[in-house]
């Protein structure tokens, strides 16, 4: 079963054209829900797709629920606050008892890494990874590198198409599901990825195909893209962070910070921003800031990953 739980799961240049396709109908019939449902998928287009989300979400909580209904199908939205969580029940009770009652897919954000290949293993129907605790968050990088291609001019998506261009990730990099998944997709399309944080919010470990450095300057000379990430103060033991103010001072990215990179960077961001924290309002909101094209490509990027996951794949027996 295609479960999508790993950016290195999905399936590269195919992925990219299918956002493409959902973004053009999408812009074609803005208001013509059959022009959306044209490609869905029929044999799905009754059933139910459990959207699990036990933390916080705007984007990606919005995303998927407009993208579920845009594929024909019905979003069944539980919390942690309105779900059986509260009364001690397991997430594998849970998935197992929404398999049950016969939805035909499971998106899942939970606090806990791992959690997402948990709920698969006991999962009767595929499974999407919405962002497992400090662990991965595939669609998240799957709309970001999409947003970078589309930036690029749509070069030939089974190339290598950023090779020669570096990519700077700056902030809360050991506790970023942002800055995993990314990292795997980016690699895979040839770019150097640069990832830059405080000392103590480095990883323990190096990251295969990474270059880590507690030096912004040295990861933002010459960068052709940019990537802040926020502080992820609900996974951080206390006293990781020494100050906001030392953060700020050290780490913004603003624009005085911007001048050594390149005069074309780009700079993106996940969301949700702490204004004046990671990021300065002049780049959030400058020319630059590729911020709300992210935003606007998460949902033709959920209906793409869905249409893939819920697809009849050849290998699996499934018709
Ligand atoms: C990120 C997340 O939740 O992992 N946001 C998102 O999904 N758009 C990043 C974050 O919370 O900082």
């Amino acid at each position: 079963m295609p479960h999508l739980l790993s950016a290195s799961d999905l399936p590269l240049p195919q992925m990219l054209l299918r956002i493409r396709a959902w973004e053009e109908k999408r812009a074609r019939g803005r208001d013509s829900r059959q022009g959306l449902l044209e490609q869905a998928l029929p044999f799905r287009a009754e059933g139910s797709v459990a959207l699990l989300f036990y933390e916080p979400s705007t984007r990606t909580r919005a995303a998927f629920e407009q993208a579920v209904v845009a594929l024909g199908l019905h979003p069944l939205v539980i919390t942690a606050e309105s779900a059986s969580v509260q009364k001690g029940e397991t997430l594998a009770d849970t998935v197992r008892t929404l398999c049950a009652q016969g939805v035909v897919g499971v998106v899942l954000r939970h606090p806990e890494a791992g959690a997402a290949h948990a709920a698969a293993r006991v999962s009767s129907v595929p499974v999407l990874n919405a962002g497992d605790g400090a662990h991965e968050h595939p669609t998240q990088a799957m709309l970001d590198l999409y947003t970078l291609w589309v930036h690029f001019g749509m070069p030939d998506p089974a190339s290598h198409w950023l090779a020669g261009r570096k990519v700077a990730i700056v902030g809360d990099i050991a506790h970023s599901r942002v800055a995993r998944s990314n990292l795997i997709l980016l690699t895979r399309v040839g770019a150097e990825v640069w990832l830059c944080a405080p000392p103590n919010l480095l990883p323990a470990a190096t990251l295969p195909g990474a270059t880590l450095t507690p030096c912004l300057q040295e990861a933002l000379q010459n960068a052709d893209v940019v990537m802040a990430l926020r502080l992820q103060r609900e996974r951080m033991e206390q006293g990781l962070l020494p100050s906001l103010n030392a953060y700020r001072r050290d780490y913004q990215i603003n624009a005085q910070r911007l001048a050594c990179a390149r005069p074309d960077c780009v700079v993106m961001h996940p969301g949700p921003l702490n204004r004046g924290v990671e990021i300065s309002d002049e780049v959030a909101d400058s020319a630059r800031s590729l911020i709300l094209k992210q935003v606007h490509a998460g949902l033709a990027t959920r209906c793409a990953c869905l249409e893939y996951a819920l697809s009849p794949h050849p290998e699996s027996g499934a018709v």
